[in-house]
């Protein structure tokens, strides 16, 4: 648990962040069209974290937004929130995602712009020393995400996987390999923190993942990669994915997810379904902050 920050004494090390599936935690509060995005962050680890770490009126920041769900959030928390995308389809399915919260009440503001968070400290240069958060989550590989429609759903065809990739670009992080990835992210996190004010924390969900069968421990990766960039790990949090009910969890791994998991297991690697995401929390490192001032 984080000790460092005042609201952080709010959070568990486990949080009950999935205890609605993530399409019935979107329905109604989400465009439809949102659904495509392959690599969704779960509302619920949104609001947890920015109930924990911000007050209403501050600004909390993600510079891979995606869809918007850390923007949509916070405004709806009443908190004012600025993201950059590299995707402009992504970035349109945000800025339709904010006018449906707005229709819906949320009070707080919200700006975006489209292009390359490798450059947030500049872009954003206008919001340098005032954000109280930043939250977001790297693409780690378009393999890992998707929608799966199997013979279950499809009348029996072939299994089919949608919405899996992002464009082919390689401004894109999604189509580096992992040093280039965590090379990028680390970029993103340093120029993120400049946009922080004193006290203020980054925030970032991941979740091991396997590469050629191989369990590669990515939120390690990217504790190593934050430090490199002037961030020191001061929280470390299980947000669920998985539901909890009678004192069990209630699996919500997706169905390619779990025949992922039941091929691995068949080559003899002890795989389990993957139920949470880790939730990191980083400041800037004493010493370099008062440097930067
Ligand atoms: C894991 S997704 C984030 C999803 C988001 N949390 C949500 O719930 O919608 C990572 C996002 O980073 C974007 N991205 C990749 N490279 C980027 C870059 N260089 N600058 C800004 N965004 C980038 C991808 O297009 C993708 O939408």
């Amino acid at each position: 648990m984080n000790h460092h920050h005042p609201l952080a004494s709010r959070m568990t090390s486990v949080l009950a962040t999935g205890q609605r599936p993530s399409r019935l935690q979107r329905r109604g509060r989400y465009t439809p069209e949102s659904m495509r995005h392959p690599g969704k962050m779960l509302p619920a680890i949104a609001a947890t974290v920015i109930n924990a770490f911000t007050h209403p009126g501050d600004l909390v920041i993600d510079p891979m937004c995606g869809i918007g769900t850390t923007l949509i959030e916070a405004i709806h928390l009443d908190r004012d929130a600025a993201g950059m995308e590299y995707e402009p389809h992504f970035v349109h399915l945000t800025l339709d995602n904010v006018r449906h919260a707005h229709h819906q009440g949320a009070t707080g503001r919200a700006q975006l712009i489209s292009g390359d968070a490798r450059n947030i400290a500049v872009v954003y240069g206008v919001l340098r020393g005032r954000a109280a958060l930043v939250l977001t989550s790297p693409p780690y590989g378009a393999r890992t995400h998707g929608h799966i429609r199997s013979g279950r759903d499809n009348g029996g065809g072939k299994v089919i996987k949608r919405h899996h990739r992002y464009s082919a670009d390689r401004g894109n992080l999604a189509h580096q390999p992992l040093t280039g990835l965590l090379e990028g992210f680390g970029r993103i996190l340093a120029g993120s923190a400049t946009l922080l004010r004193p006290g203020g924390v980054v925030a970032v969900t991941i979740r091991p993942i396997r590469i050629k069968g191989e369990l590669t421990d990515l939120p390690g990766r990217i504790i190593e990669t934050a430090q490199r960039h002037g961030l020191t790990l001061v929280g470390r949090h299980a947000a669920l994915l998985a539901g909890l009910r009678d004192g069990g969890l209630v699996n919500r791994a997706s169905f390619f997810q779990m025949l992922e998991t039941r091929r691995a297991r068949d080559r003899g690697i002890p795989a389990c379904a993957i139920a949470h995401e880790d939730l990191l929390v980083f400041q800037p490192t004493l010493g370099l902050e008062e440097a930067r001032r």
